[in-house]
């Protein structure tokens, strides 16, 4: 009679694994195949393309594909997705207004850092560095060789261009070092332009043709937020990101270590399964009881493994009585 009692309990218990587990299995993203657009092969999770299976990739990371080009859709612009780094969390995207050629096209989009808020799925972080462009237009010409000429797009027709600034040049450096300071009275400031932080100009090399190389590197973003959903929301705790390593740190000092665990998502079902194998527990053995009781006070989520070494121990147990 006990040892029916003792088969249910063990088999409720199991069937409560096997489902919390199924139901865990189920929500996490399936492993797919890599999907391709254009260029760009290998799209993988946590990316998807438009169209995917809806189990592949996560759907924050939603990216399109449109005559061969990967697209972004960032707020309210739209962006040619170069590059995806999956060590370092990366995705270079360009502005699609910006072109190679023989005037300076400017992009089609306004975005800098502020731009993204905290819980966005992409963060364009401060710790990469960027550079930034400023474009300006001139009464008269500038001999300082740290002021780029160029011809802008729009003044190739001398439609846009005001006559009395008719030279234009760019400013370029990074985010911190650029003095704005050091505008010659004569201009006025237009356009800034943010890009990824390259090689430095070398006085040699600033040039209208060198700055549309630097500017079509476009922006680096980080999607390293999909570590935190991963790894620390999953277990109601919140995250640090650290762009400097590219990796996440869960807020959780005695976060548990067995990887089963995880898969009890929220708080209180992990408080229901101790529960549960608590009263299974007490029908047999008030020893083990107690000492789950004790673990769960202590705040120990260990309890997957004494379940089964308990499991363990009864089956054994079982078998030995069953033969006759
Ligand atoms: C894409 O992935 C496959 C297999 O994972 C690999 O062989 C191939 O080199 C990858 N291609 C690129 C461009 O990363
Ligand atoms: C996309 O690329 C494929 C093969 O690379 C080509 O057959 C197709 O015409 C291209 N489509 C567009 C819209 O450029
Ligand atoms: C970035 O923010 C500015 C100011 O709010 C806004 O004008 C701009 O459209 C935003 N950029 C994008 C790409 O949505
Ligand atoms: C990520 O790695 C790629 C390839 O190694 C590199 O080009 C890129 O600059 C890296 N980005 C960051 C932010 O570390
Ligand atoms: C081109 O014209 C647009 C408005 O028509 C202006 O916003 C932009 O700053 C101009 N670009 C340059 C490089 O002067
Ligand atoms: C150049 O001028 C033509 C007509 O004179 C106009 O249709 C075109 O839009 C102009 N292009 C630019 C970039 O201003
Ligand atoms: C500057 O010129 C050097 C060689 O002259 C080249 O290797 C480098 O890529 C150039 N830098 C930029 C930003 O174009």
């Amino acid at each position: 009679m006990l040892n029916k009692e003792k088969l249910v309990g063990v088999g409720l218990i199991t069937l409560l694994h096997l489902c919390f587990f199924s139901v865990c299995v189920a929500g996490q993203n399936q492993p797919c195949r890599p999907s391709s657009c254009g260029d760009m092969l290998n799209i993988s999770d946590p990316f998807r393309l438009k169209g995917d299976p809806s189990g592949c990739g996560d759907s924050r990371y939603e990216l399109a594909c449109e005559n061969n080009r990967t697209i972004l859709n960032l707020y309210r612009g739209k962006y040619y997705v170069e590059e995806i780094n999956y060590q370092n969390y990366s995705i270079r995207v360009v502005d699609p207004g910006l072109k190679k050629g023989n005037c300076l096209s400017t992009p089609l989009y306004h975005l800098t850092p502020e731009n993204f808020s905290y819980d966005h799925p992409y963060a364009w972080p401060y710790d990469w560095g960027f550079r930034t462009t400023v474009l300006m237009s001139c009464s008269r010409p500038i001999s300082d060789d740290k002021f780029i000429p160029i011809t802008s797009c729009n003044s190739t027709n001398g439609t846009t261009s005001s006559s009395s600034q008719p030279y234009h040049y760019a400013l370029s450096g990074d985010g911190e070092s650029l003095q704005v300071g050091d505008l010659p009275g004569s201009c006025t400031i237009g356009k800034s332009i943010f890009s990824k932080l390259g090689a430095a100009s070398e006085p040699g090399n600033r040039s209208m043709s060198s700055l549309q190389d630097q500017l079509l590197l476009g922006i680096e973003l980080s999607f390293l937020q999909i570590q935190c959903i991963r790894e620390c929301r999953v277990k109601g705790q919140s995250c640090y990101m650290d762009y400097t390593v590219n990796s996440v740190k869960c807020d959780d000092p005695n976060s548990c270590k067995d990887l089963s665990d995880d898969c009890y998502k929220p708080i209180w079902l992990k408080g229901l399964i101790i529960i549960l194998q608590i009263i299974f527990a007490s029908i047999y053995t008030p020893i083990i009881a107690a000492g789950i009781l004790g673990r769960a006070l202590l705040g120990v989520v260990l309890s997957y493994g004494i379940y089964k070494l308990r499991q363990r121990h009864i089956s054994k147990h079982d078998t030995t009585k069953e033969i006759p």
